[in-house]
C-alpha cells in the first residue's frame, strides 16, 4: 500500500514535466518498474530503498522542474510571419527562457486546446483577429491576466477588458485602388462602395474569412444590423468577379486591370512591396491605400494578439512573453518585418506605414467583433457573398 501514494505523487510530476516539454527520460512505464521491483524485497529493505530513492529523485525532480518553468515556454502560435521568428529569438535571448512552437490555424490551436484541458503543453496562445482570440476566451482556454506593463502599454479597445487576451498588433482593412483608374478623392467610406458607380470595380476574398467577418462586424456596431446587411448585398453586387483568393490576390487583381478598388489589410501590401518577387513589387507600385471614413467613425482597424492559457503552468513567463512583445522594441519590429502597426499606431516607426499616412482608426472596443461574429456570418450568407 505504501507504494501507491508516493507513485501516484511522481507519476503526477513526471507528467508535470512532460508537459512542460522537457527531455526528463523518465515515463510512466519505466516507474511501474522501479515500484514493482522493490516490492520485491522485504518490506524494512524496501522501505529503505524507496526512502533513499525518492529523496534523491524529489531532489532531482524539484531541481529539474525549477529549470523547467524558468526556461520553457510552450507557445501555440496561428501566425506565420517572420517578425515572430525574429522577435522570438530575440525573448530567449534576453531572458533565457526557450520557446518552443506549435504552429496551426487558429481554430485547429483552439480546438486542440479544449481537447488537452489542463494537460495541455501551451503556455500562450498567440493569433490574428479579435474575432478568434474572442472565440478562444469564449471556449475557455485562456485565462485572465493582470499585467500592469499590458494595460499601460495596450490601449484598452485592443485588449479583453476581463484580461484574457491582450492586442500585440494593429492591422487596418482598407480600400486599396488603382492608381491609374482611381482618384483618392472618388474615394469616401466604406459604405459608399455600395454605390451604383463601383459597379463591376470591387474586389473581396469570401466571406469565410475572418478579416472579412470583423469588418462586417464593425458596420454592424456603427450602423445596425438591417444596414450592414444591405451593405453586404450591394458591395456584392458591384463585385468584378467572385469572392475568392487571398488578401493579395485582390491587390494583384486590381494591378492587372480586373478590379479598380480592393478591400484589404495594409500589411499585405507591405509585404508585396517587399517581395524577392518582381511581380509583387509591381503590383505594390500600381496601386494606393485609402484610408476609409475618416469624416466618421475612423478606419476598421482589428488586431493580432495573444493570452495566457488556461493550462499554463509557466504563467508567468507567459506574462513576460507577452510584455515582451509589446516593448517598444518589439513593436517597431513587427512594423519593419512584417507592415503591421504597433498597437499605439502613432508610435509607428516605419517608413512604409508612414508613406500610407496617418489615419484616424475606429475606437469601437475590439471585443465588440467577436461578440457580433455570429451575426456578421449570418449576414454574409443572407447577402449571398460567397
Ligand atoms: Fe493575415
Amino acid at each position: 500500500m505504501f507504494l501507491v501514494e508516493p507513485y501516484s505523487f511522481l507519476t503526477a510530476r513526471l507528467w508535470h514535466g512532460r508537459c512542460c516539454g522537457t527531455t526528463a527520460l523518465v515515463n510512466q512505464n519505466w516507474m511501474l518498474d522501479i515500484v514493482e521491483t522493490v516490492s520485491h524485497f522485504g518490506e524494512p529493505l524496501a522501505r529503505f530503498v524507496m526512502k533513499s530513492f525518492l529523496k534523491s529523485f524529489f531532489a532531482l525532480g524539484l531541481l529539474a522542474g525549477v529549470s523547467v518553468s524558468a526556461a520553457e515556454l510552450n507557445v501555440y502560435s496561428h501566425r506565420h510571419y517572420d517578425s515572430d521568428a525574429i522577435l522570438f529569438k530575440q525573448f530567449t535571448k534576453e531572458t533565457g527562457i526557450k520557446i518552443n512552437v506549435v504552429k496551426a490555424s487558429a481554430d485547429q490551436l483552439i480546438q486542440r486546446l479544449i481537447s488537452e484541458g489542463k494537460n495541455s503543453p501551451a503556455d500562450a496562445l498567440l493569433t490574428v483577429d479579435a474575432g478568434r482570440l474572442h472565440r478562444a476566451k469564449a471556449a475557455g482556454v485562456l485565462q485572465p491576466v493582470k499585467s500592469r506593463a499590458l494595460a499601460k502599454k495596450v490601449p484598452a479597445p485592443m485588449r479583453d477588458p476581463e484580461g484574457h487576451w491582450f492586442g500585440m498588433t494593429v492591422r487596418s482593412r482598407v480600400i486599396v485602388y488603382s492608381k491609374d483608374r482611381v482618384k483618392p478623392s472618388d474615394l469616401s467610406t466604406y459604405e459608399a462602395l455600395a454605390k451604383p458607380e463601383w459597379k463591376g470595380r470591387v474586389v473581396a476574398r469570401s466571406s469565410s474569412n475572418i478579416y472579412n467577418q470583423s469588418l462586417l462586424a464593425s458596420i454592424i456596431a456603427a450602423n445596425g444590423k438591417d444596414k450592414a446587411l444591405a451593405w453586404a448585398k450591394a458591395v456584392r453586387k458591384n463585385m468584378a468577379r467572385s469572392p475568392r483568393g487571398s488578401d493579395r490576390d485582390q491587390a494583384r487583381a486590381v494591378a492587372a486591370g480586373l478590379a479598380d478598388v480592393a478591400i484589404m489589410n495594409t500589411y499585405y501590401l507591405g509585404i508585396l512591396a517587399n517581395s524577392a518577387v518582381a511581380a509583387d513589387r509591381e503590383v505594390a507600385a500600381k496601386v494606393g491605400v485609402f484610408f476609409p471614413n475618416q469624416d466618421g467613425r475612423g478606419a476598421h482597424i482589428n488586431v493580432s494578439g495573444g493570452g495566457v492559457t488556461a493550462s499554463a503552468k509557466n504563467k508567468k513567463e507567459a506574462i513576460r512573453f507577452l510584455e515582451f512583445l509589446t516593448s517598444a522594441k518589439s513593436q517597431e519590429a513587427f512594423g519593419n518585418v512584417n507592415h503591421e502597426y504597433p498597437v499605439i499606431i502613432k508610435n509607428n516607426k516605419s517608413e512604409l506605414l508612414k508613406s500610407w499616412g496617418s489615419f484616424k482608426a475606429d475606437d469601437v472596443n475590439l471585443s465588440v467583433l467577436g461578440a457580433k461574429n455570429a451575426e456578421a456570418v449570418k449576414l454574409f450568407d443572407l447577402a449571398g457573398w460567397e
